[in-house]
């Protein structure tokens, strides 16, 4: 017998993937995923806890989860209610002080034990917790049969963080650094291009830390895990977030260099140009670091863009050290950006600084912050205007006849493409520029695609 299950999904990619591995987990059990939760047998809320709004949001939806398990209950049917994610793991049996019609708390290191899990329900005299870090990892448990992603699909290789930025809760709620062994990575991959993917975007809270064992023994670097992923078959495109400043490699820019299929674009969180602001961050590196590996980056790949995070308003940040990152991104030049005001977490160092920035300074130096980055982006879209880009297309547009796809960029191209060709990557002139998007005509007949780009 189907039943209907609803996952929703809060914060990174990660958590998007996550999703998607959970559903593939429950299928066995009969659960087909519905994209409304209304009349769901079970309903997922995949939780992010990185900043005060996010924790908070899982709550409200609550509520309105909580009716719908009522409305179903006088109906004579059950709804069990499930929290993931990271709010699950660092809240644990809070959530059930809070709402105890839950069912369900879950961590992100435990997904595989689902079936499991609810089936305690019945028997349990509160809801089930379980917010362990199991020994297992989890993906040796997870199935390998698994829902296509699409054209465009995720595949988390590492896992947790062991960096300890002062005002991060991932360390806590994703635990350790893990890097999946790169032969069950391959594997995956292959069967996500089987079943239609022609991108892949490798995930991990620090990706770039990737230490994986190797297929014939030895250690691999990301830079060996992409080189090896670049030689799949109809693989046509390889992305990876996030990583971070410090393990940007000389194997991984070599990566950069000389894999065609590596997109020429890169997030590479930045959060401050301030020296000082770093160190209290516990970043580990300068602001002349990181301008010195986008120097070799973009030495190595001439044609990368550049993505970032920042966080403005961080405890103890001066107009000075604001000023050096206005800097920072001036000299830079970023593509696309993401830029919060600081929210103190608890249970981390920089949440108990004396030296808090209050709110209408964060709320200006924020507001600075992203017209500066939104005039570089809207810069960076116009300059695609007249050139011949290679876009991946991945769905139907807005309007019959239309395609919608991405550039190398990660800029969301429309044009006019035939039904058949998602899935392809196709040469399209670029004729208009929005902020967020970018328009264009098919180039086929015109001119070939440089060659590096589709390879
Ligand atoms: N692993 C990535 C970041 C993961 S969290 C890295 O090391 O860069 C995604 C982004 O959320 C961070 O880059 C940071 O800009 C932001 N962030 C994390 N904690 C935050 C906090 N307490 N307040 C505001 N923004 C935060
Ligand atoms: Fe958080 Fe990223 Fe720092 Fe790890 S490296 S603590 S995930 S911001
Ligand atoms: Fe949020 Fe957890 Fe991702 S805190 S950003 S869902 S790792």
């Amino acid at each position: 017998m189907t039943k209907r299950l609803y996952i929703k999904t809060y914060g990174c990619q990660m958590n998007v993937y996550d999703s998607a591995r959970m559903a593939d987990v429950l299928a066995p059990l009969g659960y087909q995923r519905t994209d409304a939760a209304e009349g769901a047998d079970l309903v997922v809320l995949n939780t992010c806890h990185i900043r005060e709004k996010a924790a908070e949001k899982v709550f409200s939806e609550l509520g309105g989860i909580r009716r719908l398990k009522a409305a179903r209950r006088r109906q004579g049917e059950r709804m069990l209610i499930a929290v993931a994610g990271c709010v699950a793991q660092a809240e644990g049996e809070e959530i059930l002080r809070r709402a105890p019609f839950v069912d369900i708390v879950v961590g992100p290191q435990a997904y595989h034990r689902l079936p499991e899990l609810i089936a305690r329900v019945p028997v349990a005299e509160n809801g089930v917790v379980d917010t362990d870090f199991p020994v297992e990892p989890k993906f040796d448990f997870l199935p390998e049969a698994a829902a296509p992603q699409g054209v465009s699909a995720f595949l988390s290789v590492q896992e947790g963080c062991d960096k300890f930025c002062t005002f991060c809760v991932v360390p806590y709620t994703r635990g350790a650094e893990f890097s999946r062994p790169a032969g069950q990575v391959l594997a995956e991959a292959r069967r996500l291009v089987c079943g239609g993917a022609r991108e892949i975007t490798l995930l991990g809270q620090n990706v770039n830390a990737y230490h994986g064992d190797a297929p014939k023994g030895g250690i691999w670097g990301l830079g060996a895990l992409i080189r090896a992923l670049a030689e799949i078959p109809g693989l046509e495109r390889i992305r990876y977030t996030t990583s971070h400043p410090r393990d940007m490699d000389d194997e991984l820019i070599a990566a950069h260099r000389d894999v065609s299929r590596l997109m020429p674009f890169l997030h590479l969180p930045v959060q401050s140009g301030s020296d000082h602001v770093l160190a209290a961050m516990n970043r580990r590196h300068r602001a002349a670091d990181y301008r010195r590996t986008v120097e070799r980056l973009r030495r190595a790949r001439p044609d990368l863009a550049l993505s970032s995070d920042f966080i403005v308003g961080f405890p103890g940040e001066t107009d000075a050290d604001f000023e050096a990152t206005l800097r920072l991104v001036a000299e830079t030049g970023f593509a696309q950006a993401f830029s919060f005001k600081y929210s103190p977490r608890p249970g981390t160092p920089a949440a108990t600084a004396r030296d808090q920035v209050p709110d209408a300074v964060k709320a200006e130096r924020l507001a600075a912050l992203q017209d500066l980055l939104h005039t570089q982006q809207v810069a960076f879209n116009e300059g695609a205007v007249g050139k011949v880009m290679p876009v991946l297309f991945e769905k139907p547009g807005r309007y019959s006849g239309q395609l919608v796809g991405r550039s190398p960029y990660m800029q969301s191209v429309h044009a006019e493409v035939e039904d058949g060709r998602i899935g392809e990557v196709l040469p399209v002139v670029i004729r208009a520029a929005l902020p967020n998007s970018l328009s264009g005509e098919l180039a086929i007949d015109n001119k070939p695609a440089p060659a590096r780009q589709t390879a």
